[in-house]
């Protein structure tokens, strides 16, 4: 079942959201709505805070090239556990921020931990595009959003913009 996305600015945006114990078949019910709201948006990747739940979990798939296979991830309590040095810059967005686009530096090379679908412990290293969204959706689990990296006018003038779409959505 798609889910309703929170837009910004909301509180719920900006909580710590809480770690999953064990996985029910609640939990993996919310997982599987949260791919087909992130993939019907269409996004790479989505936060469960974004959704109103504050959960630490948090899904992605960032296979775009026409004709890959899909590689969906489900992530609960996912914890980034090394980071390289060496940073790389997107253009990043976020569903919760439509149309709004920023250069984020982020390291390049990420190592997580979390626990899959069926409960299993995973690991690990993500890099490029993966590891700039695995980072990115972490950072929703924090309260943080990508204008965050922003500076203060910037992240102003987004915000703004974010308050004027609420209220003309609020209307319609
Ligand atoms: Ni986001």
């Amino acid at each position: 079942m798609k889910r309703n996305i929170l837009i910004h600015p909301d509180p719920r945006l900006k909580k710590v959201c809480a770690p999953v114990a064990d996985i029910s078949d609640e939990l993996r019910t919310l997982a599987d709505d949260m791919l087909e709201t992130m993939y019907d948006a269409p996004g790479i990747g989505l936060a469960a805070p974004q959704i109103g739940v504050l959960d630490r979990l948090i899904v992605l798939d960032c296979i775009k090239e026409e004709g890959e296979a899909p590689r969906p991830l489900i992530m609960f309590n996912p914890e980034i556990i090394a980071s390289s040095e060496e940073t790389n810059v997107y253009e990043e967005g976020c569903l919760s921020i439509p149309e709004q686009f920023a250069e984020v530096t982020r390291p390049k090379v990420v190592d997580v931990t979390w626990m899959d679908r069926d409960g299993n412990q995973q690991q690990e290293s993500f890099d490029g595009l993966w590891a700039t969204c695995v980072q990115h959706e972490i950072d929703h689990l924090n309260g943080k959003l990508f204008i965050d990296y922003l500076k203060p006018l910037k992240r102003q003038m987004i915000t703004r913009k974010m308050q004027k779409l609420k209220r003309e959505q609020a209307r319609a």
